[in-house]
């Protein structure tokens, strides 16, 4: 199956690609974007290739899948959001999602993620129709929950202490997505 790109009223969702190496590290050694990341900052153009490398084998090992989310009109690269963890045993996966601080709060996020859950739950993607999909925010990560709760996110729980980073344990609120519950089919 080719990989598969998809267009939004101003988006392109593309592949990743070597040449976006640049753009990868300009986005991840942003304090903003790894504010709630268990990940520090970028601090060397390495760092993005060895990210992009990771997705790619990660597609290719039908383990997950990751766009790159341009500008229809400029084709700039702005941010990522990709499925992880996907199994299509449990027609389950996991969702994330990152973008440049500049272009925050104008719904870019939302319209680009809203094609990826169509896509997951009207079997457009190598892993099959999916059933349910999961996010993992930590408490604080309002601009998250927001994006989740609009597209029809139920906050599901929180798993306490669940994650270990930057020194300390973290919560994470867990979000779920059924398939049955998701009206833009
Ligand atoms: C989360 C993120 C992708 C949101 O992208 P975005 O394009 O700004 O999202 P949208 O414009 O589609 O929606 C943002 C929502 O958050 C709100 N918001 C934006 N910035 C906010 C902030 N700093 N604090 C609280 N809410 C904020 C907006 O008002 C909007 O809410 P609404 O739906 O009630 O109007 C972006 O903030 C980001 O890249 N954060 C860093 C990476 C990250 O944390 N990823 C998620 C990991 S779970």
């Amino acid at each position: 199956m080719q990989f598969p790109e998809f267009d939004t009223q101003r988006l392109k969702l593309t592949m990743l690609n070597k040449s976006d190496a640049e753009a990868i590290f300009k986005l991840f050694s942003d304090d903003l974007v790894v504010e709630y990341y268990d990940l520090e900052a970028f601090t060397d153009l390495s760092q993005a290739v060895k990210i992009l490398n990771t997705f790619e084998t990660r597609y290719k090992n039908k383990q997950g899948i990751r766009w790159a989310i341009r500008l229809k009109n400029t084709n700039q690269l702005i941010g990522t959001c990709g499925l992880n963890a996907w199994s299509p045993a449990m027609k389950s996966a996991v969702i994330g999602y990152d973008l440049l601080p500049e272009f925050w709060g104008r719904g870019y996020m939302t319209e680009a993620v809203r094609r990826v859950i169509k896509a997951a739950f009207s079997g457009e993607l190598s892993c099959g129709e999916l059933n349910r999909i999961q996010a993992d925010t930590v408490p604080g990560n309002d601009a998250s929950e927001s994006v989740l709760r609009r597209l029809g996110f139920k906050e599901e729980g929180l798993r306490r202490q669940s994650g270990y980073w930057k020194n300390r344990f973290h919560d994470l609120k867990c979000f779920g997505l059924i398939r049955s519950e998701f009206h833009e089919l």
